[in-house]
C-alpha cells in the first residue's frame, strides 16, 4: 500500500469513495464526499493523501485549515476520512492519519483537531480536554493533538467550504 498526495485523476475515485464509506454510517447526512470537492474548490484543501493499492484508491483523508475563537493559530482540521468498507480495521485510517500528522507537522502546524468517535482516534494521540467546543456537541468527539503551543481553548470552527457542506445533505 502507498500514501500519496491526491492528483487530480483521484478526485472521482475520492469522491465514490468517501459516498460509499460513509453511506452506512448513521450520523452520515451524505455530505462529506460534496465537502472534499467544495474545499478544493475554495483553496481550502490543505493536505489530501490517499492509500492506494494495486492502483486503487482504497483510503483517503482530508485536512484543512481550521479557525479556535476565530483565529487560525496553525491548526488544521482532519476529515473526512474514509476507507473501503471492506478493507476497514485493518490499519489503513491509522496508516493515513499518521501520514498526514507527519506533513503537517513538517510544514510547522501547531495541532490538529477533529470531530469523530474518540474510539477511532485516541491510537492515533487525539483526545478531549474538554477546551474546545464545536456548537453544542458532546465535547468528547471534539477532539485535538497538539504539536507545540498550549492546549487550545474555545470554538472550532472549520473552513467555510466545510461548514456549509456540512449542512447540506449531498449526493
Ligand atoms: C473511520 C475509518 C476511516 C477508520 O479507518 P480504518 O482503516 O478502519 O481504521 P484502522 O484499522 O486504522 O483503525 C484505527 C483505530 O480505529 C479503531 N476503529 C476502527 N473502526 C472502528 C469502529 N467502527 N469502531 C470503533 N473503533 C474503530 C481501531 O480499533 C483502531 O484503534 P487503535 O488505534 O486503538 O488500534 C473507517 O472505518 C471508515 O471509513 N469509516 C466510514 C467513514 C467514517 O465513519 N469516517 C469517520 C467519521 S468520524
Amino acid at each position: 500500500m502507498l500514501i500519496r498526495a491526491e492528483l487530480p485523476s483521484d478526485e472521482d475515485a475520492i469522491h465514490e469513495l468517501t459516498a460509499t464509506a460513509f453511506a452506512p454510517m448513521p450520523y452520515s447526512n451524505g455530505s462529506e464526499a460534496p465537502i472534499i470537492r467544495a474545499l478544493r474548490s475554495s483553496g481550502d484543501l490543505t493536505l489530501s493523501l490517499v492509500a492506494e493499492e494495486d492502483g486503487v484508491v482504497i483510503g483517503h483523508v482530508a485536512f484543512s485549515r481550521v479557525t479556535i475563537d476565530g483565529v487560525h493559530g496553525g491548526w488544521f482540521g482532519l476529515g473526512p476520512i474514509s476507507v473501503q468498507p471492506e478493507r476497514q480495521r485493518q490499519g489503513i485510517g491509522k496508516a493515513l492519519i499518521s501520514e498526514g500528522l507527519k506533513r503537517l507537522k513538517e510544514r510547522g502546524a501547531a495541532g490538529c483537531a477533529l470531530i469523530g468517535n474518540p474510539e477511532v482516534y485516541r491510537g492515533s494521540g487525539f483526545e478531549s480536554d474538554g477546551l474546545l467546543a464545536y456548537g453544542d456537541l458532546d465535547r468528547r468527539y471534539v477532539q485535538r493533538i497538539v504539536f507545540s503551543g498550549p492546549s487550545p481553548r474555545g470554538v472550532l470552527k472549520f473552513a467555510d467550504a466545510f461548514e456549509a457542506g456540512a449542512d447540506q445533505p449531498g449526493s
